[in-house]
């Protein structure tokens, strides 16, 4: 492993987020640059993140565990940020067992990080049930609950698991509490002694995992190790910056990568925002550039097949629509985006011309930032400019002169549009299926 000691982080170091609502193809990117790096740090979301890889042509979907899993050479950490399903995570461990690979001796769960258990999922449920037409569209991983709980500062944290007869007590205490907000949401009541010997045989492994990973991240720094901070879910599903409330309960931008890792701005490097070549989103809430309705529907299918937007966790159907450049400067301001990888660009083959969202218009006026305000954005209506298509497929391509013009002039106008460098274009979903330059 090669050091950074006497060079700046900024040349070594990287941060992977995504620019749009989720699905951007994180995996890939994450993957492809984890081969490069000592440390893959996860810092925020759980659960609910559904990181595809896709290894000669054998597809992987990580959701807890780093995607740099996948490279033997890489020290993977789930941070403090993280919100830490023991039976996911065990799960996932025991699938990757399955082909052959066992992560978990170069694996460490922050002991700072917290535990999401099933108590949390049956308040996620019974949350959306009692908002009915208004519910979020969860991904049911019980993500908001457990935050609330981290914040409320009522949750139980991973570090707890190494006194297991401590943890089990206050595990039974918590699930009295939970029974109580179970009770007045009409929720039914979970079973205590039945979820406690539920989780408690994934506790006892996860207990085995969990470390001080904050100092072991400091030494690393100082050792002058490389990290590559593995982001999860959207810019655009950030708990203060997205279209709240339908929103994921973390910051998935920088400010989560320092808070969730327990490393300084100054250990952030290249922050390198994903984007896909057009928009989705799962769940519910307001996306302007959606193709929905009688018009423009059979669209949106169209691309949702060719692009098999499918959730990675849930397997919902995700909404599609063209790109969303407010939606994606947006991002780029707020994290200071020094480099774009732009995915599924082949995925938009074969589409005469390509309208692309360069402005909203609000009530007459014409805004280029995303409102705050969710009924707004609701109004909000897609400022498209059109683009010439292209017709012959990317796959083979590994240049961008040897993309068809259409292709590079659509990779030249976001540049252009975002003032940010595309460093890479996904022309596959495969490892080697990459323009990097
Ligand atoms: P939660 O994170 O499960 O609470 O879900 C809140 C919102 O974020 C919902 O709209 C989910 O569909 C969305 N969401 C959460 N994780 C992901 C992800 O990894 N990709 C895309 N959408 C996500």
């Amino acid at each position: 492993m090669s050091s950074n000691t006497g060079h700046p982080a900024s040349t070594l170091n990287k941060v992977v987020l995504g620019l749009q609502w989720g699905d951007e193809g994180k995996g890939k990117v994450i993957d492809l640059l984890a081969g490069q790096t000592d440390m893959v740090v996860r810092c925020q979301g759980g659960a609910n993140a559904g990181h595809t890889v896709v290894v000669g042509g054998k597809k992987t979907v990580l959701h807890l565990l780093p995607s740099g899993v996948l490279h033997s050479g890489a020290r993977c950490i789930i941070g403090n940020g993280v919100v830490v399903d023991p039976l996911a995570l065990c799960a996932e461990i025991d699938e990757l067992a399955l082909h052959g690979s066992d992560p978990t001796s170069r694996l460490a769960v922050s002991d700072r990080a917290h535990l999401v258990l099933p108590c949390h999922k049956a308040l996620d449920a019974a949350n959306e049930t009692r908002k009915g037409d208004a519910k979020v569209g969860t991904t049911l991983r019980g993500i908001g609950p457990a935050y609330a709980d981290k914040v409320a500062r009522t949750g139980i944290r991973c570090g707890e698991l190494r006194d297991l007869p401590a943890f089990t007590s206050h595990l039974r205490s918590h699930l009295i509490g939970v029974n109580g907000l179970l009770a007045a949401l009409g929720a039914p009541a979970v079973d205590v002694e039945g979820a406690i010997d539920q989780v408690l045989p994934a506790c006892r492994r996860v207990a085995g995992l969990v470390a001080d990973t904050a100092s072991e991240l400091h030494q690393a720094a100082a050792a002058g190790k490389r990290f590559l901070f593995e982001g999860a879910q959207g810019v655009l599903l950030d708990i203060d910056y997205g279209t709240y409330p339908f929103v994921t309960s973390s910051n998935t931008g920088v400010g989560g990568v320092i808070c969730g890792s327990g490393l300084s701005h100054k250990q952030l490097g290249e922050v390198i925002g994903v984007v896909k070549a057009y928009s989705t989103r799962v769940g519910a809430g307001p996306f302007p550039v959606e193709l929905t309705g009688a018009a423009h529907g059979a669209k949106g299918d169209d691309i949702r097949r060719r692009g098999a937007e499918f959730g990675a966790t849930t397997g919902r159907p995700r909404r599609c629509g063209w790109l969303d450049l407010v939606a994606v400067r947006f991002a780029c301001r707020l994290n200071g985006v020094d480099s774009i990888a732009l995915t599924k660009l082949d995925i938009l083959t074969g589409e005469p011309e390509l309208p692309v969202c360069v402005a909203y218009e609000l009530d007459g006026a014409r805004i280029d930032t995303i409102p705050s305000r969710i009924e707004d954005l609701a109004r909000a209506k897609p400022v498209y400019e059109m683009l010439p298509g292209w017709s012959s497929p990317l796959g083979a391509c590994r240049t961008r002169e040897s993309l068809p013009t259409g292709a590079r002039t659509y990779v030249e106008f976001l540049e252009r549009q975002l003032s940010v460098p595309i460093r890479w274009i996904g022309t596959g979903p495969g490892r080697e299926e990459i323009i990097e330059r």
